[in-house]
């Protein structure tokens, strides 16, 4: 099964102040899901948009393959490596993991889609490793990037065992190592305002908990990915963060729960910006309908976030 082709790519333009001697221009894109279900064209419109945008750094939301089985088969990893050096030729690129670039597809083959039912695969983060390092880009576990002043943080959120019945688990992202991992960057200092610097936050899925931390309340970014159609509104991510797992897919139609912060840019704190993008898989013109009414199946979209 191969989805169809999608038409157009969405274009979300935010502006951030937030007191930069010149402006720094963001590109954030992610959710690709390399995998022989997923047609090329969308990454081919995300190329197109990147070089519209010209920025000074992109940011790669995690996600970038369906099963990081897929290292095992040389065609997609081919596929994925061309397009990380596609983005590394255009600015500076940094990346943080997904859940989907550690989970292995539970019936085992690479050209199987995965499921959130899956285990981890132990090899997955050496494998990206060395794949960021031959193709130029940077990875970020629980690490930075800085460009003109503006200082990526990006963090890993593993998979947490969760178990649902005797015999029955699921893996969701897990806030608590990531939330340690803060903890140690905020207590050596690293995470305190600094005159002239910016704090951006990137990690993979939206947990509202974070910009609820005290060590990142100075963030004046939040970026995010993984939820595809977006996700719940503010209130409801508690409910989220308690049973552990954060989909878009909860948010039907864009209609069961008010508009705001399904996607898009929403404000917390009083001033931070949290954006959600939604990547490039899944698009509503590439699901036979009615299914891309879905708020999972949402157009794809390459946000550009200008930070002064
Ligand atoms: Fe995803
Ligand atoms: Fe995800």
């Amino acid at each position: 099964m191969i989805l169809k082709e999608p038409i157009f790519c969405r274009k979300p333009v935010y502006e951030v102040r937030a007191g930069l001697k010149e402006p720094v221009k963001v590109a954030l894109t992610g959710d690709w899901h390399v995998s022989y279900i997923v047609s090329k064209k969308q990454r081919k419109l995300m190329a197109e948009r990147l070089r519209e945008i010209r920025p000074d750094v992109i940011i790669l939301q995690g996600d970038l393959f369906d099963t990081p089985k897929s290292f095992l088969d040389s065609t997609l990893t081919a596929e994925l490596k061309k397009t990380l050096e596609l983005c590394a030729k255009i600015a500076p690129t940094v990346m943080v993991l997904g859940n989907h670039d550690q989970l292995l597809a539970r019936h085992g083959s690479p050209k199987t889609h995965s499921d959130f039912l899956s285990r981890v695969w132990p090899g997955a983060v050496s494998e990206w490793r060395k794949i960021c390092r031959e193709t130029g880009v940077k990875l970020l576990i629980d690490d930075w990037f800085e460009v003109k002043g503006l200082r990526i943080f990006g963090f890993y959120q593993d998979a947490e065992t969760y178990y649902l019945a005797p015999g029955a688990t699921v893996r969701m992202e897990d806030f608590k190592r990531m939330k340690r991992a803060i903890k140690e960057l905020a207590s050596e200092d690293m995470l305190k305002p600094e005159e002239g610097k910016v704090h951006w936050f990137a990690a993979h899925a939206p947990i509202g908990e974070l910009y609820r931390m005290k060590e990142l309340r100075s963030f004046d970014v939040f970026s995010f990915g993984h939820t595809h159609g977006g996700c719940v509104p503010i209130g409801l991510d508690v409910l989220e963060d308690l049973c552990g797992g954060h989909w878009g897919l909860i948010a039907p139609f864009k209609r069961l729960f008010p508009a705001r912060f399904m996607r898009g840019r929403e404000i917390v704190n009083g001033k931070a910006s949290y954006i959600v993008n939604t990547g490039m898989v899944m698009t509503q013109e590439c699901a036979p309908k009615p299914l891309q009414y879905l708020n999972f199946l949402k157009a794809a979209e390459v946000t550009e976030v200008v930070v002064r």
